[in-house]
């Protein structure tokens, strides 16, 4: 992939191409590390060997057919106690781009894409280095199923998959940065109310009753997001309860 990102201001200008990697999360890692990284760097893969999923799981993509990439952020104007608005900006920017392409993709809490028949297209793995209240950097590594066709898990699917279409991976990560950077800038301008509605307004489950278990199964009705991510669920005797991303499973 070698396309100079002719749409954006700062995002991918400076844009790391690798042929094979453990992780562009960790290989970013490493270069906040070394200090040798300017805003907005972005690192593509065409294959990991290593890829990290959330809850540390693994993150598999066969190779040179999906979009696998981090962004390197200086968000030191965050607090830490928005550090769910930074993840809701770039669930958000991908969003927008993914229902450009298909309408009825919704995100689920709190990184996940899914097709309207809860398959997971892609998710997020979002890593901040952390000084005094504040965020130094962050790492916001991306996942996105493009043209794989078969995938050795349950419930995966791709933009192909779902289209029938195939996608130019240049093309598509293209728009994905200049939609990732639209939301990254009304963010540091202060816009954290209308990235949080935009997020709930395309929350898969928001406001219905649905199955989750919390270490026994139950039925609630997710109410929203409330400070540093936690997920506010309605349960059917009236309770409402807050969860961090360890505590709950969607049925
Ligand atoms: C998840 O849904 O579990 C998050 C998946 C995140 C995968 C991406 S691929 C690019 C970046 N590098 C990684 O090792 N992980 C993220």
């Amino acid at each position: 992939m070698h396309k100079i990102l002719a749409n954006t201001i700062f995002l991918g200008k400076d844009l790391v191409n690798l042929t094979e990697c453990h992780s562009t999360n960790s290989f970013a890692a490493s270069m906040i590390k070394s200090g040798q990284f300017t805003e907005g760097t972005v690192i593509v893969a065409e294959v990991q060997t290593k890829g990290r999923g959330q809850r540390n799981n693994s993150w598999h993509a066969a190779p040179g057919l999906n979009l696998t990439f981090s962004i390197i952020f200086k968000s030191n104007y965050l607090h830490v106690d928005q550090q769910f608005d930074l993840n809701m900006a770039m669930a958000f920017g991908v969003l927008e781009v993914l229902q450009n392409i298909h309408p009825k993709i919704q995100i689920k809490w709190p990184n996940d894409f899914l097709d309207v028949n809860g398959n997971k297209l892609g998710g997020m793995l979002i890593e901040n280095t952390i000084s005094g209240n504040l965020f130094d950097t962050s790492i916001v590594g991306i996942g996105i199923n493009v043209n794989q066709m078969e995938f050795p898990v349950e419930n995966a699917i791709s933009l192909a998959g779902i289209t029938g279409k195939t996608f130019d991976l240049e093309w598509l990560l293209e728009q994905l940065l200049v939609s990732i950077e639209k939301q990254y800038l009304l963010l540091k301008n202060g816009s954290h109310q209308s990235i949080k509605d935009s997020y709930m307004d395309h929350l898969f489950r928001m406001g219905v009753w649905a199955s989750y278990d919390d270490g026994e199964p139950f039925i609630g009705k997710i109410l929203g997001v409330g400070p540093y991510g936690h997920l506010s669920i309605m349960k059917q005797n009236g309770k409402i309860q807050s969860y961090d991303f360890k505590q709950i499973k969607f049925i």
